[in-house]
């Protein structure tokens, strides 16, 4: 199968080196490489513009500027995109079928969802601009034939922002969140130009600003992520721990006088404080599993982020299930065991995170069981992630 192989987009620098230090945090510009253009033209079977109008997109826009100057996007149908572009239209392909594998190929080499890495095209027509503004995503263009200006600049005006934002466009209360300064007319003096020819790579980080002009014919390609945020990572495990707890399930209709909502919200926000005390950091970042046989005396405490549950049973046995959240990946295993397990694994299913576990108290609960049960399942629950040893 054909990839995009960004191995060597980020040259001299690796491709290790650019996520780790480079991605979302300054601007990163290569000169042209006419052998990475053709590379890239191959992979994606696009020479001239009518190739990229051959491929099945399901969603191309116009790009234009309005007459205020701002730059405007319109929808074109399918069957006029091609008269709009050679009456001077830029084009923006947005949703290319025969892109999705490079799309899931960038999600993997950027460790990210399917959904946050899109693979996009800009066909831009002689003289088109586009005014400064800033996007939520980070932005990899290879430029594929054909030349285009960029000036680009650090954002101090909302620096790392979630939403988007153009000169001239009115401040939205999720920007005043984080606003710094008032509002630029123009691109910061700061900016730094880059000429994109074929096989050019630039990077425009999160936020950043930068404008656009094309003189010629271009077509370039637009690698674009949305990143994980830190808070989104802990909101992620919190939300993992809260989920179990049916308090945290119930509806809240604005039905409550205010002095009920508050005395309501004043017992939540404590019971908050204690689900956030027993996250733990061993359950959210999964480390490697030990090698260490399970003793008699080895001590465990109930892991988070796991839940456990049965998903049938017959006389002398019960299929059970424990699935272990991931910020990135949720993995669920299956086991068979025997029905003298069954109270032992419900005593440890309902606990909270961070109870203490061990040998004597699985024999409490399921008495049924011999010393070296309790020591195999309590072994086999620790590779579940059920249990954390300590
Ligand atoms: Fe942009």
């Amino acid at each position: 199968m054909s990839r995009l192989d960004l191995a060597d987009w980020f040259a001299p620098m690796d491709l290790a080196g650019f996520s780790q230090s480079v991605l979302g945090r300054r601007i990163h510009h290569t000169p042209a490489r006419a052998g990475l253009a053709a590379r890239l033209r191959d992979t994606l079977e696009i020479h001239s513009i009518d190739d990229v109008f051959a491929k099945q997109v399901r969603r191309v826009c116009a790009w234009f500027q309005d007459e205020a100057g701002n730059t405007g996007s319109a929808l074109m149908p399918s069957a006029s995109a091609r008269r709009l572009y050679d009456a001077g239209f830029t084009a923006f392909f947005q949703e290319i079928a025969e892109f999705d594998p490079f799309e899931r190929e960038v999600a993997e080499t950027f460790r990210i969802s399917g959904q946050s890495a899109k693979v996009q095209l800009f066909g831009n027509r002689p003289g088109a601009v586009t005014k400064v503004h800033f996007d939520p995503i980070d932005v990899i263009t290879v430029q594929l034939t054909g030349r285009k200006v960029w000036r680009v600049a650090p954002n101090e005006f909302t620096p790392r922002p979630l939403h988007g934002w153009g000169a001239g466009d009115p401040l939205t209360p999720d920007l005043r969140a984080y606003q710094r300064e008032a509002p630029p007319e123009r691109i910061p003096a700061d900016a730094r130009e880059f000429v994109l020819e074929p096989g050019s790579v630039l990077h425009v980080p999160r936020g950043y600003w930068h404008e656009t002009f094309s003189d010629q014919d271009s077509i370039s390609l637009h690698v674009l992520l949305t990143p994980p945020l830190r808070m989104d990572f802990l909101l992620a495990g919190l939300k993992n721990q809260l989920v179990r707890d049916e308090r945290w399930r119930e509806s809240v209709y604005d039905f409550e006088t205010p002095e009920e909502a508050c005395s309501r919200t004043t017992v939540d926000l404590a019971a908050l404080r204690d689900a956030l005390d027993r996250l733990d950091p061993r359950d959210l970042v999964r480390e490697p599993l030990t090698r260490q046989p399970v003793e008699l005396e080895t001590r465990f405490v109930r892991a988070g982020q796991t839940a456990f549950g049965v998903d049938g049973l017959d006389a002398d046995t019960a299929r059970i299930s424990v699935s272990a959240y991931g910020f990135r990946e949720t993995q669920t295993a299956s086991l068979l065991v025997r029905r003298e397990f069954l109270p032992a694994l419900r005593w440890m299913g309902d606990m909270s995170a961070g109870a203490p576990v061990d040998i004597p108290d699985v024999l409490r609960e399921s008495p049924g069981l011999s010393k070296e049960e309790a020591r195999e399942l309590l072994g086999m629950l620790e590779k579940t992630r059920l249990l954390r040893r300590v």
